[in-house]
């Protein structure tokens, strides 16, 4: 049976989910919701499927199994609940909200109602994860120094606080979100930031830079960079500093451990794009017996926490306990 999938917000991060799914067998898309009627047209016709501005009545209509929710950071909450009062599984582009009230509202929902969710945190997907998780197994780990240094996206939501939550919690997101997933969770966080670095970009009120030093419930001391006043090109990964080796993962691409007499590289093979994908249908499929989900909402839910966590601390200039 084909499993029937419906998008709501129909940008540039629905049109990698579909690039994926289009190379799944069984999978038939159904519908499409934007508040801009002209995209999700261009998807509908695409993909053979309905356009909608209204996801209540998409939902109705279409009758998917699943749902992808790809709007912009503010605007979750009736989409999630709406799709999962009606069965739904369901998929959520990060970062998953801007309050944790929302997220916490649509992770109670989704347990309650026992649906297949999934996040959009596909860099845990990558073959080179699993390798440097399994490097990490065997060395004593003394820090960790994340960055997710660049430029501002052109989205005109972006540059709005309240409406993308700031570097810290739009992109470097998949950093905070690595470092929980490589180390644990975090117990206290301290942060500042800079603003105004920019000068040729008008009406925006996020920070240009921020630095957080977060401290482990293990005890580790990590620190994580955020910037998007970079015109030049960034950097985007993880240092890592173990007493017997340093470990650079450069964000999609590489992890290169260097020992005092040997060198090894890392790269990626598989799409991990494809993966994520491939996951939540493979889970919905299944049944929920075969999840190979590796970011399900619940777990997302402690990375936005995390990076709240960091604006309360820039906001109040006090560190901040999770
Ligand atoms: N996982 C990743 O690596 C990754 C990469 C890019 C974007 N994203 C995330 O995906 C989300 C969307 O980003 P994007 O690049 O596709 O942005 P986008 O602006 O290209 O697309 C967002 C779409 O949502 C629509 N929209 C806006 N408000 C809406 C509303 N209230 N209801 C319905 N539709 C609405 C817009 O009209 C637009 O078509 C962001 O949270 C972003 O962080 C994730």
């Amino acid at each position: 049976m084909a499993i029937k999938v419906a998008f709501i917000g129909a940008g540039g991060i629905a049109g990698y989910h579909l690039s994926h799914l289009v190379k799944i067998q069984d999978v038939q898309l159904v519908g499409f919701c934007d508040v801009d009627s002209s995209r999700a047209q261009a998807k509908a016709k695409q993909h053979k499927a309905k356009a909608y501005r209204d996801h209540r009545r998409m939902l109705d209509a279409t009758k998917p199994h699943a749902v992808y929710v790809c709007t912009p950071p503010f605007a979750h909450g009736p989409y999630e609940l709406d799709a999962v009062a009606r069965g739904c599984h369901l998929f959520v582009e990060k970062p998953i909200a801007t309050t944790m009230d929302t997220a916490l509202e649509i992770r109670d929902t989704v347990a309650k109602a026992g649906v297949v969710s999934a996040v959009g945190y596909q860099d845990r997907y990558q073959d080179i994860i699993a390798k440097l998780k399994a490097v990490l197994r065997t060395r004593r780990v003394a820090t960790a120094m994340g960055y997710w240094m660049g430029g501002m996206p052109g989205v005109p939501w972006w540059r709005v606080k309240a409406t993308s939550g700031g570097q810290h919690t739009e992109q470097t997101t998949h950093i905070f979100d690595m470092v929980r997933y490589l180390f644990g969770e975090a117990r206290t966080v301290y942060a500042a930031a800079s603003r105004g670095l920019m000068t040729d970009v008008p009406n925006y009120d996020v920070e240009d830079l921020s630095a957080a030093t977060l401290v482990l419930k293990s005890g580790m001391v990590a620190t994580v960079y955020s910037a998007c006043c970079l015109k030049a090109g960034g950097k985007c990964g993880i240092d890592i500093f173990c007493t017997d080796a340093r470990i650079e993962y450069v964000e999609r691409q590489s992890v290169t451990v260097r020992e005092a007499s040997r060198t090894e590289e890392f790269r990626n093979v598989a799409d991990y794009g494809q993966a994520i994908d491939d996951a939540f249908i493979g889970a919905i499929r299944s049944k929920g017996k075969d999840n190979k989900v590796l970011s399900p909402y619940p777990d997302a839910v402690k990375s936005l926490a995390l990076s709240l966590a960091v604006d309360k601390s820039l906001a109040t200039g006090q560190p901040v306990e999770l």
